[in-house]
């Protein structure tokens, strides 16, 4: 559709991975002829290392327009985000918003723009964990179907979306920016000192010993589970060393539960994203919950060994370069040490390669902008 104005196009985010995920995206935007770009960032995420730390070691840009909705129940935060996007949205008369993933911010700036008339792009569409008790899965499912054009990964969140009765010429496959970005940033994160001090306190030489771990999700940091994670977590490190970067959510149950952790597992504050790409490139493989960090080790080659029952990157058990370990004391212990053995390492180092050889990798970016610019300019 032609438009007499630029078109103004303003991309949301909110958290450290919208952060690392929209990197990719902003600067192709900002220069894209016909188009004015904003930047919203909603403040979900506002401390210095969940946040300020992201947009240095990304050299992204500052926004344009920053809600300060900070912490809160899910409904005070997503009802702070809709009304903060709504106001902007109106005030700067913009015509496309972009958001990408599952968090609160998707959802509020989504819902903000569906009702207002204001055509949504939603990255990282169709994905699915099939949990409808996760707060990520309701926000990814409710802004899949408010979207007018929706950036697949890969080929079976295509097919997710077609099942779920999705327009087939509203769904574009264009592969994921989280591995664009790690494909950019790895390099530059050679040789950051973070890697020789961890390995030093844990007493260790090589880092193909060592394991880098996070756990954040909702499902993991209750009551029952965290302590079971942490057990089993204990267990693991009993024969490979662990770094752990603790997010604050699980921080605060740890204290309240009074948790502790084996000596042999480090405790950090959370990271910047390019000491968590160096630690990754060391590491003999990754144990995680995040989202993000999955596709991240296998842009890198890093084994991957999930925290949870299923995951929405199903691609990666598929390809063999991830294996899901759930998030139960003894049994995630002896699943995890199974895949630990250096035979299985290196198979699903090798396998991280090899699928690699063939994906269309690294120009997720590329591939948004070409769709929006068909779609809507
Ligand atoms: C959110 C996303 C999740 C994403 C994750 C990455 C939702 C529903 N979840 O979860 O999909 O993978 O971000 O981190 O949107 N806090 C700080 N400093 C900060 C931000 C948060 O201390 O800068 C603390 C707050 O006390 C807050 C807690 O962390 O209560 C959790 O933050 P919140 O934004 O609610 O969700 P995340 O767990 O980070």
């Amino acid at each position: 559709m032609k438009t007499a104005r630029p078109l103004c196009v303003c991309t949301v985010l909110g958290t450290r991975p919208e952060l690392v995920k929209l990197a990719p995206l902003v600067p192709r935007l900002d220069a894209e002829p016909g188009v004015r770009h904003l930047v919203l960032h909603t403040g979900q995420h506002y401390s210095y290392e969940m946040d300020a730390v992201f947009f240095a070691d990304l050299g992204l840009r500052a926004p344009d327009v920053l809600l300060h909705v900070g912490s809160g129940s899910h409904a005070e935060q997503t009802a702070k985000i809709l009304t903060g996007v709504e106001r902007a949205l109106i005030e700067h008369h913009v015509d496309v918003l972009v958001v990408l993933g599952d968090t609160n911010s998707t959802l509020g700036g989504a819902l903000a723009a569906a009702k207002l008339g204001v055509r949504v792009v939603h990255v990282e569409a169709g994905c699915r964990s099939f949990v409808r008790s996760m707060p990520e899965e309701i926000n990814r499912v409710l802004v899949d179907h408010c979207a007018a054009l929706l950036c697949a990964p890969n080929e079976d969140a295509q097919k997710q979306l077609l099942a779920e009765g999705v327009a087939p010429a509203d769904i574009e496959v264009v592969g994921s920016t989280a591995i664009d970005a790690a494909r950019t940033y790895a390099g530059r994160s050679l040789g950051r000192p973070i890697v020789d001090e961890v390995l030093q306190s844990l007493g260790q030489k090589d880092g193909r010993e060592l394991l880098v771990c996070t756990v954040h999700r909702a499902e993991n940091t209750t009551p029952e589970v965290l302590p079971e994670l942490v057990a089993g977590l204990g267990r693991i490190a009993e024969r490979f060393p662990i770094v752990w970067p603790v997010h604050p959510r699980t921080r605060k149950v740890m204290d309240q539960l009074g948790l502790r952790l084996s000596p042999r597992i480090k405790e950090l504050p959370p990271i910047g994203y390019l000491d968590m790409l160096a630690l990754l490139q060391a590491a003999r493989a990754l144990c995680t919950d995040s989202g993000g960090l999955q596709e991240e080790a296998y842009a890198v080659g890093t084994p991957l060994l999930v925290l949870r029952h299923e995951t929405e990157w199903t691609y990666l058990v598929k390809a063999g370069c991830a294996a899901l370990c759930g998030n139960r004391g003894e049994a995630l212990a002896q699943t995890a040490l199974a895949h630990l053995g250096q035979d299985d390492n290196d198979r699903m180092r090798e396998a991280a390669r090899r699928y690699a050889e063939h994906a269309r990798d690294g120009d997720a970016a590329e591939r948004i902008t070409r769709a929006l610019r068909g779609r809507f300019l």
